[in-house]
């Protein structure tokens, strides 16, 4: 089947429904159509718990102070031109969402209930409940619903890059249900499909997020920077026979929760002053620090002396996740480790969203913008998602659409139709790869490990080449094919880095001392 539209967007989080969104109110007659790979709510903005930092106190708070602990917290690394259009940029994004019905939380005077997260100089995060992307994605969805000329594509996996001499033209789709192979041509295209967490054994991300545009972005030639900066959250829940990861957010040490070891030390304060609200980076350290110490499985939240009555209305979902994990958060401490959770670098792009590669635009995790350096601020995230995907808006909307101008034909997809893959081989290099990862290219690596394990990475690549040519493949094959791809530069650049900044950290390597 082949198609033809005027936007194709790649994802369904918030930064491509955003852009999906405006583009098709402001031009009704033009064609967008989204395709996403699961449900259509299915991202990693739905499982947001924190929420969006924006200066909206302007009584205690000002852009400089967020601007200034965005460049501290990236150590450095950050693009200052960026970071203050992105702060700046903040409070007008913000106004647009709530338009669109999103709801957040208001204290009992009816202003926003500011939350603070780890990094943060001023309570800043507007959030609703620990369930903030849940209710932005709630939200968006039902907007893009209304958008008569929005077509949503659930459950269609995109394969690549549809390429001719350097410049894009839109992708090719699998249809995840008929496992027909779609031509999709688009005058622009968004990718806007989210992170890697998936290549890590252990991570906050759901089970789509396998790097499929940055894959897709690295097939064809696109310019990418900054994988080796991989953010671990602090504190998910360390439940080992639970098949995926909870979240306790950040949001939960804004609201006054300790970490201690086994033995009560709230061992925070041993690294840096913030306590448990320095930035990610620090904190995540640390426990790995005081895990080697102790040889222990992991460290502890003590929340037994906050008001449960609060806690439960802040944070109903954390609350009730924990008892069904057998942990009454008012009386018993709530084991965590360090997560996998995000990624800093990812699809290089400009201020107006551009890739490098002609028509091909990036917004959301899977791009880097220059505002989170070697490490991103708390609930900057979802923030960078709406300004660049109206950055993006604003850019196409200067362009024209003219399908025909570009004289370019479908071209069609080479797929080798041969025997359907046996699932077993992607399911054990899945495994084996979320292992080597978890070990090799974790919180603290090394030169020799990440040696080994770009050969391995190597070899696996190699292997896919030849299944490809023999067999019909699957989604999972495809996932697993970026899982692989995505984790080369990761490894890659982290052996080629030489300093250690924010998220990175590699044995033997000296800390920045210059910012
Ligand atoms: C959290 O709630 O701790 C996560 C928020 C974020 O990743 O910015």
């Amino acid at each position: 089947m082949k198609i033809t539209t005027d936007y194709l967007i790649l994802g369904s989080g918030i930064a491509g429904l955003t852009v999906a969104i405006k583009l098709a109110e402001q031009f009704p007659d033009r064609k967008v159509l989204v395709v996403t790979k699961s449900n259509e709510d299915e991202s990693n903005t739905k499982y947001a718990q924190g929420g969006i930092a924006v200066v909206i106190d302007n009584v205690t708070d000002d852009f400089e102070k967020h601007i200034n602990d965005t460049l501290l917290c990236g150590d450095g690394l950050c693009d200052r031109n960026i970071v203050e259009m992105v702060v700046k940029e903040g409070p007008k994004r913000l106004a647009e969402l709530i338009q669109w019905g999103t709801q957040f939380d208001k204290t009992a005077e009816g202003t926003f209930d500011l939350g603070k997260e780890g990094g943060h100089s001023n309570n800043r995060v507007v959030h609703f409940k620990d369930q903030t992307g849940l209710e932005i994605e709630r939200a968006i969805l039902v907007k893009a619903h209304q958008g008569k000329n929005i077509e949503i594509l659930d459950f269609h996996f995109a394969i690549d890059l549809m390429m001719r001499a350097d410049v894009c033209h839109g992708a090719y789709v699998l249809d995840e249900k008929s496992n027909e192979i779609i031509t999709i041509r688009s005058r622009f295209t968004v990718l806007a499909t989210g992170g890697i967490g998936q290549v890590y054994q252990q991570t906050t991300n759901p089970k789509v997020a396998t790097g499929d545009g940055i894959a897709m972005a690295i097939r064809a030639k696109a310019i990418i920077k900054d994988m080796e900066f991989i953010q671990f959250h602090p504190t998910a829940l360390y439940a080992p026979n639970s098949v995926s990861t909870f979240l306790i957010s950040e949001a939960v040490r804004g609201f006054g929760a300790h970490l201690k070891t086994k033995n009560g030390h709230r061992f925070m304060f041993d690294y840096d002053v913030r306590g448990e609200l320095a930035s990610r980076d620090i904190v995540s350290r640390s426990i790995e620090t005081e895990l080697k110490k102790s040889a222990d499985n992991c460290v502890y939240l003590d929340c037994t002396h906050l008001d449960r009555i609060e806690f439960q209305k802040h944070f109903p979902t954390i609350y009730q996740n924990c008892l069904l994990e057998g942990f009454d958060v008012a009386k018993d401490w709530i084991p965590v480790i360090p997560t996998q959770h995000y990624l800093c670098g990812g699809v290089v792009v400009n201020r107006h969203g551009q890739t490098s590669i002609e028509n091909l635009l990036a917004c959301g995790e899977c791009s880097r913008t220059g505002l989170h350096g070697a490490n991103r601020l708390a609930s900057n995230s979802l923030l960078e998602a709406l300004v660049y995907a109206h950055q993006i808006f604003n850019y196409l909307s200067e362009m024209e659409v003219n399908l025909k101008e570009t004289k370019v034909d479908f071209q069609d997809f080479f797929y080798r139709k041969g025997n359907l893959l046996a699932s077993d081989f992607t399911k054990i290099i899945k495994e084996k790869l979320q292992n080597v990862m978890q070990q090799n290219a974790g919180i603290v690596r090394n030169d020799t490990d990440l040696k080994n394990t770009l050969k391995q990475l190597l070899a696996w690549k190699n292997e896919c080449r030849k299944i490809e040519q023999e067999h019909s493949v699957t989604k999972d094959f495809l996932e697993l094919k970026n899982c692989i791809e995505v984790s080369i530069p990761i490894v890659a650049y982290s052996l080629k880095r030489t300093q250690n900044r924010g998220s990175f950290f590699k044995e033997g390597k000296t800390i920045n001392l210059q910012f």
